[in-house]
């Protein structure tokens, strides 16, 4: 069996497509949606992310404000930015880049977004909401694996969902969502003891722990969908956190890297 590739750059665009509607609709009724963008420092991934989000932006017509502040910008000032982009009405979303520098408290200023501009749904009181299966704003990497899962018409009701990672950003918000299209989830993480006796039993597997490599063939069910959330640099080359070729081989459906995930969390 050889597996289809799933174009996430193309679910991309279609969903560009959709929001550009919703855009023109904003500004025909006199609202120019606004986004900033907040980078700490010169994490060379989140140059790339970022540099991607404002080009979305552009291309849809949404007014951006990229703010670049230096690595050694203090937890303070970061918390004085967040408070000035609050209050700017022309900015109706912030996104503040993770990771941040270490001496950064995050969780401090994730909460400091106002969380009606939270577009990554990351303030506890959208991560909440998630939980509680209340409307809110979602994080954008689940909510793209979703988006892929439905376009794709992968169903994933009943199906066992297996999810190695468990972070804020993708693993746990992700275990939420698949719970509310009443998937079986299981989450594993580093401690997971008999990690490949629990993924050969998962209808689709989604890697997002940043490991290049680390799903091999043998941890995956022979006919599974296979979601890649990794984002590695090894040699200059970007991989996943599947290996892509045997499990190529092994899976029904399988999202690349670069060209799968990518593009729908900058689309969400
Ligand atoms: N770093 C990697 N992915 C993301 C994301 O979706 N949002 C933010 N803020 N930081 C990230």
């Amino acid at each position: 069996m050889t597996a289809r590739i799933i174009n996430g750059t193309r679910i991309g665009k279609e969903i560009r497509e959709e929001v550009c509607a919703d855009v023109l609709r904003l500004k025909n009724s006199g609202v120019i949606p606004g986004l900033a963008a907040v980078l700490v420092g010169n994490h060379p991934a989140s140059h790339i992310y970022i540099r991607n989000k404002i080009k979305a932006c552009d291309s849809l017509g949404v007014f951006s404000k990229l703010v670049h502040l230096p690595e050694d910008t203090t937890t303070t000032q970061l918390l004085q930015c967040v408070s000035d982009l609050n209050h700017q009405d022309s900015l109706h979303g912030i996104l503040v880049q993770l990771p941040l520098p270490n001496h950064i408290d995050e969780a401090a200023i994730l909460f400091a977004i106002d969380p009606a501009k939270d577009v990554d749904g990351l303030h506890p009181l959208n991560a909440g909401n998630l939980a509680l299966g209340h409307a809110g704003l979602r994080p954008c990497t689940p909510s793209g694996v979703i988006e892929i899962l439905l376009r794709e018409r992968i169903s994933v009701k009943g199906a066992h969902v297996v999810v190695i990672g468990r972070s804020n950003l993708v693993g746990k918000p992700l275990g939420l969502l698949l719970l509310q299209q009443h998937a079986t989830v299981t989450l594993c993480h580093s401690r997971t003891k008999n990690l490949g006796k629990i993924t050969q039993t998962g209808d689709i597997l989604v890697a997002a722990v940043g490991y290049p490599g680390l799903v091999t063939a043998d941890l995956v069910k022979p006919g599974a969908v296979v979601i890649d959330v990794g984002i590695n640099r090894v040699d200059d080359k970007l991989v996943g956190d599947v290996d892509y070729e045997p499990v190529l081989k092994k899976a029904s459906l399988l999202t690349p890297v670069p060209g799968g995930v990518g593009p729908m969390t900058i689309a969400c």
